[in-house]
């Protein structure tokens, strides 16, 4: 895992935008951001079992498992956007880059590669993208049903509660 400031200079979403200044653990955690680095399955299953995550599935994030709709898929993974429940990745090979906003609306890119857990608390504003080798293998987990439904930044969605509830907890 390495955190940092996005540098917000034109390029393709899958560079690095590194600016150089670096983001640690800590200051995540005081975003609702949780970060594991885990190599043993059964410590997944521990903190699964421990936050009641009954389910999972994996995604390979790749023009050879997604073909044409490759392009488009992670153009719309990176449109940012909030979830109504928490959003926890583990990723299993590959890299990938997750945005969050920080607490002056700043994006901050967080890269992630093997054995890295990251838990985004829901109402949090966040995008996703593979990196320049265009693959991410990740295992996604969830408590009964996936809540994956993706909402989109407006200024509608300050009212919703789970935003609110993001917002009071963790930016006020
Ligand atoms: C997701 C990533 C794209 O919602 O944030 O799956
Ligand atoms: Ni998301």
């Amino acid at each position: 895992m390495k955190a940092y400031v996005f540098d917000n200079l034109p390029g393709d979403q899958r560079l690095p935008h590194d600016s150089g200044r670096e983001i640690d653990a800590d200051a995540l955690q005081r975003l609702g951001v949780l970060y594991y680095r885990i190599s043993d399955l059964a410590d997944v299953d521990k903190l699964a079992a421990d936050r009641g995550y009954r389910n999972r599935d994996e995604i390979k994030v790749s023009p050879a498992t997604m073909g044409d709709i490759y392009e488009t898929k992670v153009k719309s993974f990176f449109d940012e956007h909030l979830h109504e429940d928490e959003e926890i990745r583990y990723v299993r090979g590959g890299a990938g880059y997750f945005d969050v906003r920080d607490n002056t609306d700043e994006w901050v890119r967080i890269r992630l590669e093997k054995d890295d857990l990251i838990i985004l608390p829901a109402g949090i504003y966040h995008r996703f993208t593979t990196d320049e080798t265009n693959y991410t293998h990740a295992m996604r987990l969830f408590k009964d049903e996936p809540k994956w439904t993706p909402l989109n930044r407006s200024d509608d969605l300050d009212s919703n509660q789970f935003r609110q509830g993001y917002v009071s907890t963790f930016l006020t």
